[in-house]
């Protein structure tokens, strides 16, 4: 949560900085601010409550030249979002600004420390404690901004990823990480920027450094970039080329980025499985599990980590493991993972799956089953994040960015990817035939046609939306397979519209749920053609008897539920194991038109972030 971004060079920070932000915006979007020095050494802070577009119109008319500066976009966490507790802040003097994103866990113990010494705090946030310090220590010890600045991280506890300006310094920006993310760019014409993600700086190189915890880096005019430790110990981070396309990052004619990525799931699915499914359709090769084929082939069990959307993928790729490979699986949320005390064997494989790669309580899992002395195998979307790198292998999705805050792209992508590696492990465990194993390629290649044509359900669901806007509850049934889909679609309903979801196994619902059903209350029923089919329609008919208005997704050419169902969405068949594949295309264009009925910013809906890199 929170986006931050910084620039130093030859070139006009603030345009920079605002499109940095604008990128960023996805992260967090309740206030922003930006800080720059001009050309005669004045630190000018603009911040403002509200999106990035808020910030612009704030900063109109005021002096927004220089070539070093700052910006940030807030997800709160200390401090309501005003424009006091927005990022950046600066040192009592006025000298220093820094922008912040994570959490100083010991600010209140610092605060009264420094306050006892006569410094007075205009914020409530938690970052404002750390610029006070690093000020406090300069002064005091009478050191430079790197000194103190490494003085003052020996103090913290908590996360951060942090960028510094000194008004005294103009020619230097400085920032450091502990556990949130941080990326520094670089190019020959003596540039630097520095962002959360690499989304910002792809426009302007594609030549990186992702910082390790506990880097500090100096971004110093005419001279390289410097990397070192709390200790001053210089660190030899490697240098990576970012293959974002600017494409990637634009919203292409849609009106919305979540639509875009919606309609992106057909080629992001061959991307995803491109290299992995050879031409004749019958192998898959996953170089994770060439190289640590053994801890794979022979895990005791699974466990699979994740929060949200990640965590739904998870229990189809729990179903997908238990039945393909015969292997035990147990899916966690990553949040209560790892405050238990999990029975974690040294032959388990955890499996953490986050398509940010920085979700704060997935990486929490993943140390703890490190600990334990598990192999942990990750699977991600952002290339380089924090997940990737800790763990001990593990398979990209490959969707491209995914920028909306509701998770679609990301949501297919890790099914495929289970899909491929339960299949690959299958296959090597001898737990289906050669034969089984073959079909199943096969079919896999074939999702992202058939997901084309079920995308083209999104007239006939634009349609239906404004029936659903009046709703305070909707329920949301599925079994099997489709029980994780109805999750997920319950999940992107109440993200966007703020209409209370939920999602439950059909059959389950006897058990209380059904007790809610009036006609006022919309039930979306997955009802595709499995080996659950004829109990599904059992629980439509049961909503049926209680009033309730039903809207059903079908395999195509059902005629049945047609019958009883108020509305039918029809999708192209699949194996049961591949449909959440299909079946989730249209509970995310339901969510998005009803949504976008209710004239919500679907992009960026209320109190969420997209990565979320706090407790
Ligand atoms: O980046 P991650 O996959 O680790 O994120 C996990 C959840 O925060 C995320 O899936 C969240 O639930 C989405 N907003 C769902 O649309």
């Amino acid at each position: 949560m929170c986006g931050i971004v910084g620039y130093i060079g030859k070139k006009e920070a603030y345009p920079i900085l605002i499109k940095g932000l604008q990128r960023l915006e996805y992260r967090g979007y309740d206030s922003a601010g930006l800080a720059l020095i001009n050309s005669q050494g004045n630190l000018n802070v603009y911040k403002a409550k509200g999106k990035v577009a808020d910030l612009e119109a704030y900063c109109v008319g005021k002096d927004i030249s220089g070539c070093v500066g700052i910006a940030h976009t807030r997800w709160a966490t200390h401090g309501e979002p005003s424009s006091v507790n927005a990022h950046p802040h600066y040192s009592a003097s006025g000298r220093l600004a820094l922008i912040h994103n994570g959490i100083i866990e010991n600010y209140l113990t610092l605060k009264e420390k420094l306050s006892s010494r006569g410094i007075a705090f205009q914020s409530a946030t938690d970052t404002e404690v750390l610029v006070q310090l690093i000020e406090y220590i300069m002064t005091s010890n009478d050191i430079g901004l790197l000194e103190a600045v490494q003085v003052a991280l020996h103090q913290v506890i908590g996360t951060y990823a942090i960028a510094i300006v000194d008004r005294m310094h103009p020619d230097t920006i400085i920032c450091a990480r502990q556990s949130s993310p941080l990326v520094v760019g670089f190019d020959a014409e003596d540039n630097f920027y520095l962002a959360s993600d690499a989304s910002p700086i792809a426009e302007y190189t594609d030549q990186v450094v992702y910082l390790n915890d506990g880097d500090i880096a100096v971004l110093q005019r005419g001279q390289k970039l410097h990397v070192v430790n709390l200790d001053n110990v210089t660190q030899h981070p490697k240098v990576k080329q970012i293959d974002v396309t600017l494409g990637q990052l634009e919203k292409g004619g849609y009106p919305f980025f979540m639509l875009k990525e919606i309609f992106e799931q057909p080629d992001c699915l061959r991307d995803c499985m491109r290299g992995r499914i050879n031409a004749d359709r019958d192998k898959i090769t996953l170089s994770a599990v060439i190289d640590f084929r053994e801890k794979l082939v022979s895990a005791r069990r699974i466990i699979i980590v994740g929060c949200g959307t990640s965590w739904h993928a998870g229990l189809i790729g729990k179903q997908l493991f238990e039945s393909l490979c015969r292997i035990p699986v147990e899916v966690e949320y990553a949040s209560e993972f790892r405050y238990r005390e999990p029975v974690i064997f040294k032959d388990d494989v955890v499996v953490a799956i986050s398509q940010s790669g920085e979700t704060a309580d997935t990486l929490a899992a993943i140390e703890l089953a490190r600990k334990a002395g598990a192999f942990v195998f990750g699977i991600c979307n952002a290339i380089g994040a924090s997940i990737p790198r800790m763990t001990s292998t593990g398979v990209y999705i490959h969707v491209g960015p995914e920028i909306g805050v509701a998770s679609t792209k990301a949501f297919t992508g890790q099914v495929t990817v289970l899909s491929m590696l339960a299949l690959t492990l299958a296959n090597e465990r001898h737990t289906i035939s050669e034969e089984r194993y073959k079909e199943m390629v096969v079919e896999l290649t074939q999702i992202p046609d058939k997901m084309e044509q079920a995308l083209k359900t999104n007239e006939q669901i634009e349609r239906l939306a404004p029936i659903f806007t009046y709703a305070k509850n909707c329920l949301y049934l599925g079994r099997g397979y489709n029980y994780p889909v109805a999750l997920e679609g319950a999940l992107k309903l109440k993200e966007i519209s703020y209409i209370h979801a939920e999602g439950y196994p059909a059959a389950e619902m006897k058990h209380g749920p059904i007790a809610l059903i009036d006609s006022e209350m919309p039930v979306f029923v997955i009802a595709t053609r499995d080996k659950l089919y004829e109990k599904v329609i059992s629980n439509i008919q049961e909503v049926r008897a209680r009033g309730g208005r039903v809207t059903a997704l079908v395999t195509e050419g059902d005629t049945r539920i047609r019958q009883l169902a108020d509305h039918v969405i029809e999708l192209p068949d699949t194996l049961e194991c591949f449909q959440p594949l299909i079946a989730s295309i249209p509970l995310q264009l339901l969510a998005y038109h009803i949504a976008v009925c209710k004239g919500k910013d679907v992009d960026r809906p209320r109190n969420l972030a997209k990565s979320v890199t706090v407790e």
